[in-house]
């Protein structure tokens, strides 16, 4: 592998020239990464993106599109605003927008919670770190509940939410659990129910365009979700949507400015043009083509803990989800099996503990190059 330590002396006085350049650069991208299209990439929630929509994103950096100027990027805003409308429906939702992720979506649902009254937020100790850490920008007091065994919020824990964000999460990072959605529900038709409930579904939320919906279907009471394009809708980073169940909602987190035409929403500024990508994916696919990856990339994760479950060297946590295998082998450690396996495999700590954590994020993935890998690593063989 080339050796990178000196890189700063390699920035020459005198440019080498795009094509030079891009060779340059581009190799070492190549050299470098895991390639999370490969057939026993199993590791992560970073799926290798849709071919149109790489190709769309490229075309979007070479025009420079942005957001926040409508008259720079006119069919890149209807791109967004049509993608909008089309996925909203499915999250029980009516209005958002695109952002750079789930972290920004997440920072910017509990933005607007706080301008809709709430001043303090609840959620589960396996909510995404993005919630506590957004609590925190927000000047918001966080109030960590912790999980039952099975690792959903311990509704039976839940203090006084009046007043409350209360943050439920649709698959956790970890273990891909669902909280009880319907909880959002219950709570909303409370008296001193919580000021606003948020569900966290930036890896799971996609199931709601598939067969899978009904374990999501809570997921409609709710105020706002967060969803990351770049998971479960095959985009490339950074793509994240932010929706609405109250269409104004968001025009509490809008600022408008002398030198901006519409509106500045949510937090970022100046912004790609990443619904031209999602556009590009949900034509290509269209909402059975989507559904069938998904479909298909949960029963790989079920047969893949079936097989972990049926084998002695390996115990597995539970049966996933949301496409979120975790297990661990019966001698010698977690991280032992991590390092061999490398990006096949990642890692969570569950109840202090850690365990290999595997995601069903890949649709190029080939169960068996997974498992011959794991097979090999367990033999003894595969070091
Ligand atoms: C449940 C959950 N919420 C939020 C995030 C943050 O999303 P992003 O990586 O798109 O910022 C993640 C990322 O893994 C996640 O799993």
């Amino acid at each position: 592998m080339t050796d990178l330590s000196d890189l700063a002396d390699k920035i020459p006085v005198h440019g080498m020239g795009d094509a030079a350049a891009f060779d340059l650069v581009g190799g070492w991208v190549h050299e470098r990464s895991a390639q999370l299209g490969r057939p026993e990439a199993f590791a992560h929630m970073d799926p290798a993106p849709s071919i149109v929509a790489a190709r769309l994103a490229g075309l979007n950096a070479e025009f420079n599109q942005n957001l926040l100027h409508p008259d720079l990027s006119p069919f890149a805003g209807e791109a967004e605003r049509l993608v909008v409308k089309w996925l909203a429906p499915f999250f029980g939702m009516n209005a958002g927008h695109m952002c750079a992720g789930s972290t920004i979506a997440n920072l910017a649902a509990l933005w607007c919670a706080r301008e809709h009254g709430a001043t303090r937020v609840v959620a589960s100790a396996d909510a995404h770190v993005s919630v506590p850490k957004s609590a925190r920008i927000l000047g918001l007091p966080f109030e960590s509940i912790a999980v039952t065994g099975t690792g959903r919020m311990d509704t039976g824990l839940l203090p006084d939410l009046k007043d409350a964000v209360l943050v439920l999460t649709a698959g956790t990072t970890g273990r891909g659990v669902i909280d009880d959605l319907g909880l959002a529900g219950r709570q909303r038709r409370q008296d001193g129910g919580p000021a606003w409930v948020h569900v966290d579904a930036a890896w799971a939320g996609p199931l709601l365009l598939t067969k899978y919906a009904g374990r999501l279907a809570g997921t409609r009471h709710a105020d706002s979700v967060s969803v990351s394009a770049h998971k479960w809708l095959f985009q490339p980073k950074d793509s994240g949507l932010v929706l609405f169940k109250n269409p104004q909602a968001q025009q509490a987190i809008s600022f408008g400015s002398s030198y901006l035409a519409t509106p500045n929403v949510g937090v970022q500024g100046s912004r790609g043009a990443a619904g031209v990508a999602l556009l590009g994916t949900l034509l290509a696919w269209g909402l059975e083509g989507l559904a069938e990856r998904i479909e298909h990339l949960m029963t790989l994760s079920e047969d893949l803990a079936e097989r972990l479950a049926a084998d002695p060297r390996t115990e597995l946590k539970q049966m996933p989800e949301t496409g979120v295998v975790n297990w661990r082998p019966v001698n010698g450690t977690a991280e032992e099996i991590i390092a061999a396996l490398g990006p096949v495999a990642s890692r969570t700590d569950i109840a202090g503990e850690p365990w290999v954590r595997q995601v069903a994020a890949n649709m190029h993935v080939d169960l068996d190059a997974v498992w011959s890998r794991i097979d090999d690593v367990l033999s003894g063989h595969g070091g």
